[in-house]
Parts: structure tokens; sequence; C-alpha cells
């Protein structure tokens, strides 16, 4: 099921009711979303993800705008009749029901033609809590189970009514580290299954680009871009964007172009940069950097560290009193720990500038638009 967010605004009236301006929490969203694809919903905390998710599941009426499943208008529709599956970061399970009564709960207030008998409840029961492996595990209580375990039922219990459209609110914000790797990887395999179009929210990027088909990036209420984790991460249309998403994040830099030249800190760092002269923000990636005797970027090192394949090389640069520089450089690329000064020329393809006002994106050379902003 495609899911087609028209303009959509919701505007609430500020909490500091001292304050007469409204909270823009979604503004203006415009999308359609694939039928049967994973959406990462991505952005920090405040930036709208879950008003988002309740406009779409009918939680919260829009201010403007409207909601589309199919080619049917839902706008209007209460949440009970969407055909949703709602996942949160906290379970919300009934802790005084097993397993199985939390997933069947859903299928028993289901009316008239689409009433189950008791042994298709179990049957539907039994379908979801393989799915999400814990089929095992039915005649528990919540309270006997891990959060990770807990989290499956969830999952089961929005699953069992086959939703149109699944929705998940930072699903795995509870867990460990450890069991937030497997549970996404699980969350991915049952989307993948299921072909169920589904809405991934969470402020950690890394989750977001590695689970995801289309992720969005949101900021205050704005989409700042949307396209395919790697698009995004090779081509943000602004500084947010080249900053939300990366480990270690990109460099940023104070920069100017004179004459086709990058200049960081009185070092000629980069040359065809063909855009007017102007003072810019250098995004720089941590794999931009290459050591190279000959290159213009001189810098201190400050720490290296081989991680397997990788290196990771922290610096820093005599014009730039505070700054880090964090490169990863390849395991083709040796950098010589003994020395303290180590060069570096940069992978034009992973330079990123933008507008100083704006912060939006500047391109030059080979560089183009890609995605939409
Ligand atoms: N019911 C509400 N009343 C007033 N303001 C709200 C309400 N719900 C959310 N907001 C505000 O809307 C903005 C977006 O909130 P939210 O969608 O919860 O963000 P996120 O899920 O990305 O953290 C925030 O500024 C928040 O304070
Ligand atoms: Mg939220």
């Amino acid at each position: 099921m495609k899911v087609v967010l028209d303009h959509l605004t919701k505007r609430f009236p500020n909490i500091n009711i001292k304050i007469k301006t409204e909270v823009v929490a979604v503004d203006d969203f415009d999308f359609e979303i694939p039928d049967g694809k994973l959406i990462g919903l991505l952005g920090p905390s405040g930036c709208g993800k879950s008003t988002t998710l309740n406009l779409i599941c009918g939680l919260e009426t829009p201010t403007e705008g409207r909601v589309f499943f199919g080619d049917d208008d839902v706008t209007k529709l209460p949440p009970e009749n969407r055909g949703v599956g709602l996942v949160f970061q906290n379970y919300a399970l009934y802790p005084h029901l097993t397993v199985r009564q939390n997933i069947m709960f859903p299928l028993q207030n289901l009316k008239g033609a689409d009433k189950l008998t008791k042994q298709q409840m179990e049957e539907k029961v039994l379908e979801a809590a393989k799915l999400v492996q814990i089929d095992g595990l039915l005649d528990r209580k919540p309270s006997e189970m891990s959060g990770g375990q807990q989290q499956r039922v969830a999952i089961a219990r929005a699953l069992v009514k086959r939703p149109k459209v699944l929705l998940l609110d930072e699903p795995l914000s509870n867990l460990d580290a450890r069991l937030r790797l497997q549970t996404r990887e699980e969350i991915k395999r049952i989307q993948r299954e299921t072909g169920i179009t589904t809405i991934f929210v969470t402020h950690d990027q890394e989750e977001a680009m590695s689970i995801s088909d289309l992720i969005v990036v949101m900021e205050a209420g704005k989409v700042n871009q949307i396209g395919k984790p790697q698009d995004v991460y090779d081509d943000p249309v602004n500084l947010f964007v080249a900053k939300f998403l990366g480990t270690p994040a990109i460099n940023v830099f104070d920069a100017e172009v004179r004459d086709g030249v990058l200049w960081i800190a009185g070092d000629d760092v980069m040359d065809g940069v063909d855009v007017p002269d102007q003072k810019v923000w250098a995004g720089i990636r941590p794999e931009a950097f290459v050591p190279d005797d000959s290159g213009k970027m001189e810098c201190k090192l400050v720490n290296v560290e081989v991680m397997g394949r990788d290196t990771s090389v922290v610096s820093t640069h005599e014009g730039m009193q505070g700054v880090s520089i964090r490169a990863i450089i390849s395991a083709e690329n040796k950098v010589d720990q003994t020395k303290e000064i180590v060069n570096f020329r940069l992978r034009p393809a992973k330079v990123y500038l933008f507008d100083k006002t704006s912060s939006k994106r500047i391109y030059f050379g080979d560089q183009k638009p890609l995605g939409r902003a």
C-alpha cells in the first residue's frame, strides 16, 4: 500500500501558553511513500517525526494537507479504521496478560463479518509469533522476557491483523546495543517477508542508514532530503544533512574559494573549484583525506589507530585552534606514525561546499545535485 502525504502541516499551540506563536511540528511534508518499502524517518529530537507518524495513523489531524492510503483519502478516518500497526519505544504490552493474549488482543474486538473464531485467532497469533520468532514463549508474561523479546511481542501484536502500513516509533531505543543491532536486522527481515509498507522513526542515523530503503531527513518540522541512504550520504543537499549522517562525523571548516582554489586555514587544499569567489563551509568526509607527501593540507598527528581494514587518524592544524581533524585511511594508504606531520590531499568527490548564509550545497566540478531538496 502506498502512502501519500499531501502537503501535510501540523501546528500546535505553544506549550508555554504565554507564547502566542505556534509550534510548526510538521511543515508541508509532501511525499509519496512507495508500496512495500521501508522508510526511515530520521532527525534530531523534536523535529516532528512522531507527529508525522501520528498524522499517518490518525492519532493527530493535520492542520493542513491530506493523507492517502493508496487512492483512499484517510485524513478524516479514525485510527482503528485505517489498518495500521503501531509499535512504540516502550512496548506498551499489557503486563497481566500472557504473550498469547497480548498478541490476540487486537483480534478480539473485530466485529461483524471480520469476527474470528477462537481457533482462527489462535492460528493468526501463532503465525505472527513465528514471524518474530517468539512462538516458544506464548505462555509467558511480559515481565518474564527480555526487552528484545517484549519488543518482538509488540511487533507481533502490530502485525497480527495484517496492517496495510506498519509504523514504528523509535522501537529500539530501550534496548541495549547488542539487542538493538539484532532486533533491527529482525525488523528488516520481517518487513521483507511481509512486504508491508513500513515507516521506521529514529534519531539514530546509523540505524536509519542500515535498515531503510529510503531515508527522510527532517529538521525542525521540515523535510531536508529524501533518498537512498547511500545517495543521501554521498550527496547531502545542505550542511545539516551532511553533519547528521556519518560516523565519524564530517569535518566542517571555515574555508574560502579564490580563483577556483579552495583555501582552508591558509593552505590551498584543492583546485578545480569552479564556483565564484566566496567564503564557504567546507565539509570533508573522513574518507576524503589521502596521505600524500605532496598534499597541501599539512596536519600534526595526534592519534593513529588501526581498526582492522582502515586506520583512524586524528590530527590538528596550525591554522585552526581547537579543531580535531578526523580522517579514515584505507588499507592501501599508510600513515607513517613515526613522523609528527602528515600531509593530506583531498578526494574532491568527498568534499562538499556549503553557502555560508543558507547552508545549502554549492556544487563544483563533476558534482551534480541528486535526490531532492
Ligand atoms: N501535543 C502537542 N502539543 C504541543 N506541542 C507539541 C505536541 N506534540 C508535539 N509537539 C511539539 O512539536 C514538535 C515536534 O515533536 P515530535 O513530533 O514529538 O518530535 P520528534 O518525534 O521528532 O522528537 C516539538 O517541538 C514538540 O514539542
Ligand atoms: Mg518522537
